[in-house]
């Protein structure tokens, strides 16, 4: 065999799951249909959308929040061009980056389609058409995701966009409809809303980013309203028309009350879905499953030698959960027995305020029966908010009603995305809201939310409100 491991796709769940393979001892090669190593989360996905959020934050304060900090400037212009070659710059540095680190960790790169010739033989076929061929002990399948279309409205790609256009406009919408009040929608949203763009959702289910916990998706509506985005929760979208300089949209709601909008792009943000193109999975006999690789609990596919991890498997289609997975795999391939606690994998949406949630929904504790308190804390009642003037938002702490131990941590608020792996620590060690309440939490900090929502939820006695 030419390689122990070879691994297909270099999103987060393939370069991660390369390294730790050459970390341990394993001859590794990658292989990546694109010139650029990194995958969804680097080129179009995770970065991009962070370094436009960012930009789009700074331009939104500057024209909101100076004044009222004693900063006097002349109203700010958006510069959309600047924006998206910063961005440009940000996933170059990245990109790089694991270029690098395959080097550094004497991975074998390979630029073309893989696919498989046999369960230990794979073909490369780049993209002037040249083939060869690798064998290899063990394969790792990462081939991602790609946007889920609708099924009556494909992506023009023109005024029809999924994420990847939406990254790169070439100008600022004067109204971008979005379909998709999840995740993508609500942070792609909130940067054109910041900078200019009138912005209406069309969201199918009665709440925003409907899988975390309901009243997240509450204060998200009220926090979009302010920013002057439109959102129509309960509407069935029912046709999409590009005409020319204009997308139509047409939707009705639960009563049949039809809803027509008119903008000038039209972002679909309904999902994605698993994408196993040009794989030859045929080739070895492994039947997809709604799109997805169906694995066991060790990631391992119908076939002996053959492992699927990230977006293209069953669970979150997150960078960090794709990340796990990799490692996951590697680590059992050299032997050890790693562990995956996909009830403790943080989600969170970047918009601002961040919105971040780790554990069981109230929704989820209501369904399953079990006995449950809850402890919440606004972020106005913090002295920390009041000083940046972050005021929006609250902490909530679900926990178990006999034993107080944490069974979910919901906060909507500033710095939300990075609190949440407080609640993942406390909850990896079973804390109960009183072991986080009786600690120390430096003040004045937003996690002082997190500390007063326990007490709330252990015994009703919050400080501060
Ligand atoms: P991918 O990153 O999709 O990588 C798969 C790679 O495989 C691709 O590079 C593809 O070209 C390659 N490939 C496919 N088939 C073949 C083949 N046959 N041969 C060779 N190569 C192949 N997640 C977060 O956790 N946080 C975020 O903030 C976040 N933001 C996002 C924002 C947007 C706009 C989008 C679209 C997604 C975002 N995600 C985010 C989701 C995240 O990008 C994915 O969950 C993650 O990239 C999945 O990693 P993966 O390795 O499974 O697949
Ligand atoms: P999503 O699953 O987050 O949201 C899709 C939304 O569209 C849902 O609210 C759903 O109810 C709605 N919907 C579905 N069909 C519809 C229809 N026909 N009409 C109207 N609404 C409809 O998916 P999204 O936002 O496209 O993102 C895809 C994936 O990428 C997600 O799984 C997410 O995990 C990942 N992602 C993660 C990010 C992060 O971690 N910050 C950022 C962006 C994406």
């Amino acid at each position: 065999m030419d390689y122990k491991v070879v691994v297909i796709g270099s999103g987060p769940g393939g370069y991660v799951a390369a390294i730790r393979c050459a970390q341990l001892g394993f001859k590794t090669a990658i292989i990546e249909k694109y010139p650029t190593l990194g995958g969804t989360c680097l080129n179009v996905g995770c970065i991009p959308s962070k370094a436009l959020l960012d930009s789009s934050e700074h331009f939104y304060n500057a024209g909101h929040t100076f004044e009222e900090h004693g900063i006097e400037i002349s109203k700010p212009k958006a510069n959309l061009t600047q924006m998206i070659k910063r961005k440009a710059g940000v996933v170059k540095a990245n990109v790089d980056g694991i270029a690098f680190l395959m080097k550094k960790n004497k991975i074998d790169v390979f630029t073309g389609v893989g696919s498989f010739v046999d369960k230990h033989t794979i073909k490369i076929t780049a993209v002037d058409g040249k083939e060869r061929t690798i064998t290899t002990e063990k394969v790792i399948v990462a081939t991602g995701s790609k946007p889920t279309p609708l099924p009556f409205a494909p992506f023009d790609k023109k005024r029809i966009i999924s994420s990847t256009e939406a990254l790169e406009l070439k100008e600022i919408p004067k109204h971008l409809i979005v379909i998709g009040g999840g995740v993508i929608g609500m942070e792609l949203g909130s940067v054109y809303a910041r900078i200019g763009s009138k912005v209406t959702v069309v969201e199918f289910l009665e709440n925003l980013i409907p899988t975390m916990d309901g009243s997240l998706g509450k204060e998200l509506q009220k926090v979009a309203k302010k920013l002057g985005m439109d959102v129509y929760l309960g509407h069935k979208v029912t046709a999409v028309e590009n005409k020319g300089k204009e997308v139509v949209v047409k939707a009705e709601d639960k009563g049949g009350k039809q809803l027509e909008l008119k903008g000038d792009y039209c972002l679909v943000s309904i999902g994605r879905r698993p994408y196993t193109e040009g794989l030859g999975l045929e080739k070895i006999g492994i039947e997809t499953v709604k799109g997805q690789i169906p694995v066991d609990d060790h990631l391992k596919t119908s076939v002996d030698n053959i492992y699927a991890i990230g977006d293209v498997v069953r669970g979150a289609m997150l960078a960090h959960k794709a990340e796990e997975e990799g490692i996951l795999v590697a680590e059992q391939l050299a032997g050890q027995k790693p562990h995956i606690n996909y009830n403790l994998i943080p989600g969170v949406v970047y918009t601002w305020p961040e919105v971040a949630s780790v554990g069981q929904t109230e929704e989820q504790l209501k369904q399953s029966g079990r006995a449950y308190k809850v402890g919440n804390f606004p972020y106005k009642a913090l002295g920390r908010a009041r000083a940046s003037m972050d005021t929006d938002g609250f902490v909530k702490i679900l926990a178990d009603k006999n034993t107080d131990e944490i069974l979910g941590v919901h906060i909507i608020g500033a710095r939300a995305a990075d609190m949440i792996a407080a609640g993942v620590v406390a909850m990896e060690y079973r804390a109960s809201a009183e072991d986080i309440s009786r600690m120390s939490h430096a003040h004045p900090t937003y996690m002082e939310a997190v500390k007063e929502a326990c007490l709330a939820a252990t015994a009703n006695r919050p400080i501060h409100m």
